[in-house]
């Protein structure tokens, strides 16, 4: 199963993948959850991709496409693959294709999560995640137990730097200028899936589960 979750920030693509990955073995790969790793670890991939995440614009093609084209080729992902935020360009996702030409599958699904823009706002300056084992919450619509604490491990939340109000924005202006073509992309190619994401987590991802019971 080789599967594409498309959406703006704050769609909720990391939250069904979480589900997901839990009712599909497959692994996840998020190229964000990626550069802020390398950002964490101060790689040279990671000090490129920091002031283009910082200001809340894409990280170049070529270093994003790269990072995706060596994760693909390890053999966890023989069996299927969940993509999460990659492709976000029209040149990403030719690139894909060739990856794919190359590895000899091909894309089942691009399952996109539609939501309006101001709850992606609420989504987004709200959300917290923990520091160690990466659970994400969100003050209003998820928040933990104890304000500030992980509900899993006791790790610590903490706001992601692109999450301040005027990043979040420009993020989703980006995503309307250079993601969303990628849509029609998609559905030309009959595999783009569109599900109503402002709803109730658990209703979305049966919308999803349809979509996956019926590829
Ligand atoms: P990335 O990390 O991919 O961020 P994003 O696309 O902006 O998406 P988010 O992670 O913000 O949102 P999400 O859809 O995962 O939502 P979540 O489930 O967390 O990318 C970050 C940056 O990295 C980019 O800006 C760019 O610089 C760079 N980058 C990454 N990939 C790149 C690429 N391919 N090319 C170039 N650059 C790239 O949910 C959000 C919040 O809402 C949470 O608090 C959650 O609890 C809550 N929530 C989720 N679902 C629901 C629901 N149904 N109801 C209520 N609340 C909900
Ligand atoms: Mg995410
Ligand atoms: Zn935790």
């Amino acid at each position: 199963m080789n599967l594409i979750l498309m959406g703006p920030p704050g769609a909720g693509k990391g939250t069904q993948a979480d589900t997901i990955k839990a009712a599909y073995p497959v692994p996840h790969i998020s190229t964000g959850d990626m550069f802020r790793e390398a950002v964490q670890q101060g790689t040279a991939m990671g000090l490129k991709a920091k002031s283009y995440m910082e200001q809340g614009q894409l990280v170049p093609d070529e270093v994003t496409i790269g990072i995706v084209e060596e994760r693909l080729a390890q053999s966890d992902c023989q069996q299927g693959f969940l993509l999460d935020g990659f492709p976000r360009t029209i040149v990403q996702a030719e690139a894909l294709d060739q990856v794919m030409k190359k590895l000899g599958g091909r894309i089942e699904a691009a399952i996109n999560i539609a939501v309006p823009d101001e709850v992606l706002i609420q989504r987004t300056t709200g959300r917290v995640s923990c520091a160690a084992c990466k659970t994400v919450y969100h003050t209003v619509f998820n928040p933990p137990a104890q304000a500030g604490v992980c509900d899993k491990c006791g790790g610590k939340l903490l706001q992601r730097s692109d999450d301040q109000e005027e990043t979040a924005r420009r993020r989703l202006e980006v995503y309307h200028q250079q993601t969303s073509p990628l849509l029609g992309y998609y559905q030309q190619r009959g595999i783009l899936y569109s599900i109503d994401g402002d709803r109730a987590a658990n209703q979305v991802f049966a919308d999803i589960q349809e979509v996956l019971a019926g590829l």
